[in-house]
């Protein structure tokens, strides 16, 4: 394959500044089109893109089917708010595409499981954007883990509590996003912790969500703005601001989540993960590892940051398209992980502790 053929769908915030970002820096990826239900904001974007990056200009539609019927495609990057992701995504692989679909990969189990049988069937590449994954820290991390150095994890702690920092509008409408928190940063922080433990198998879930503070507005504090028009002061904000979750696996491990919106405590936007394994422990943010070697207690700091997440993201997709590597986060982990937002999701709802079947 001489040139990978990518269009986006959903050419807004996160399309702008990661999926294109990082496309258009490489000389193997043609830039063919976008799809958009904003047409007239995204055909002047596409003029610009082009007039700033010295490329063709994309052509802008309203329909995969649109694009498919005038122009070529290899690999689409699925940008949109989290309730289409499910619709575009089985449409990707339907037509015969690579797909790259943002987090979270879908917002119910049952359309996860959908979309996990369509990869099942596909032998194109079908990739989840758990971009944290990608992050030069975690794949320190993961060299400890996968070298045994932590023994048996039998308890993970993650964590996201932003004082303040709501996303602006769609975010906080669950019909639009599919929940709060949990569906927005909780899936990255859930992600990551049961990743390094080894995925495993769940057994029992215990969810609470509430919102505590709600639509607050609060000045002179940026956040994220997605570019959908629609709902810019949260105006409708029926989603949960605070997630909290007790999660049991098979194994007899135990992953305890916390993630927030808004709280009043301090403020922490970065992602906490700790993992307590029987020979050495380790933690995301401040990066350590906790151990023993000579009869002393060691901790152990590298110097080693976040790096550019997206970049190496959407790198790793292009090669895997290109050379039919099997991608680091894929659609049957993506549903894992849908499958126990969706437990937590509920067991708050009914107010008690979930069996998985
Ligand atoms: N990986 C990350 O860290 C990360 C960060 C931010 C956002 N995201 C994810 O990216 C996705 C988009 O978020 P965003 O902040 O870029 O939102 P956005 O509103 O900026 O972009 C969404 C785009 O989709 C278009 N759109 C909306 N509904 C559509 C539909 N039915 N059909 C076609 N186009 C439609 C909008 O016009 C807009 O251009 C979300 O799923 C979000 O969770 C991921």
């Amino acid at each position: 394959m001489e040139k990978v053929r990518v269009a986006i769908i959903g050419m807004g915030q996160i399309a702008k500044v990661a999926h294109l970002a990082e496309y258009a820096k490489r000389d193997d990826v043609e830039i063919v089109g976008f799809v958009d239900a904003e047409l007239a904001r995204v055909e002047q974007f596409a003029r610009s893109f082009a007039r700033d990056s010295g490329r063709p200009v994309p052509h802008v539609y309203a329909s995969l089917e649109d694009l498919l019927v005038n122009d070529q495609v290899d690999a689409v990057s699925v940008c949109t708010p989290n309730t289409t992701h499910a619709h575009y995504a089985l449409q990707v692989l339907e037509h015969g595409l690579h797909l790259l679909v943002e987090k979270p990969m879908t917002v119910s189990l049952a359309d996860a499981q959908r979309l996990q049988e369509a990869a099942e069937k596909s032998d194109r590449v079908a990739m989840v954007g758990l971009s944290h994954r990608f992050r030069d820290d975690v794949t320190a991390i993961k060299r400890f883990v996968d070298a045994g150095d932590l023994g048996q994890v039998y308890y993970a702690k993650t964590r996201i509590l932003r004082r303040r920092g709501t996303p602006k509008g769609w975010f906080t409408h669950r019909q639009v996003s599919g929940g709060g928190p949990l569906m927005d940063i909780g899936v990255h922080a859930l992600d990551l912790a049961w990743w390094l433990m080894g995925q495993p198998q769940v057994k029992t879930v215990s969810g609470f969500l509430t919102q505590g503070i709600g639509n607050d507005n609060v000045d002179f504090i940026g956040t994220w703005t997605p570019l959908s028009t629609g709902n810019e002061r949260n105006q409708v904000f029926d989603t949960e601001d605070f997630a909290a979750a007790f999660i049991r696996f098979t194994n007899g491990s135990v992953l305890q989540l916390e993630v927030a919106w808004e709280v009043n405590g301090p403020q922490d936007d970065a992602l906490k993960v700790e993992l307590f394994g029987t020979k050495g422990g380790i933690s995301l943010d401040p990066l350590a590892f906790y151990g023993t070697s000579h009869g002393v207690l060691t901790t152990v700091h590298s110097e080693v940051g976040m790096g550019p997440l997206f970049q190496r993201e959407i790198d790793h997709f292009v090669e895997c398209v290109k050379t039919g590597q099997h991608p680091l986060s894929d659609v049957r982990q993506g549903r894992d992980v849908v499958q126990m937002l969706e437990m937590i999701d509920r067991s708050s709802q009914e107010g008690r502790e979930l069996t998985a079947p």
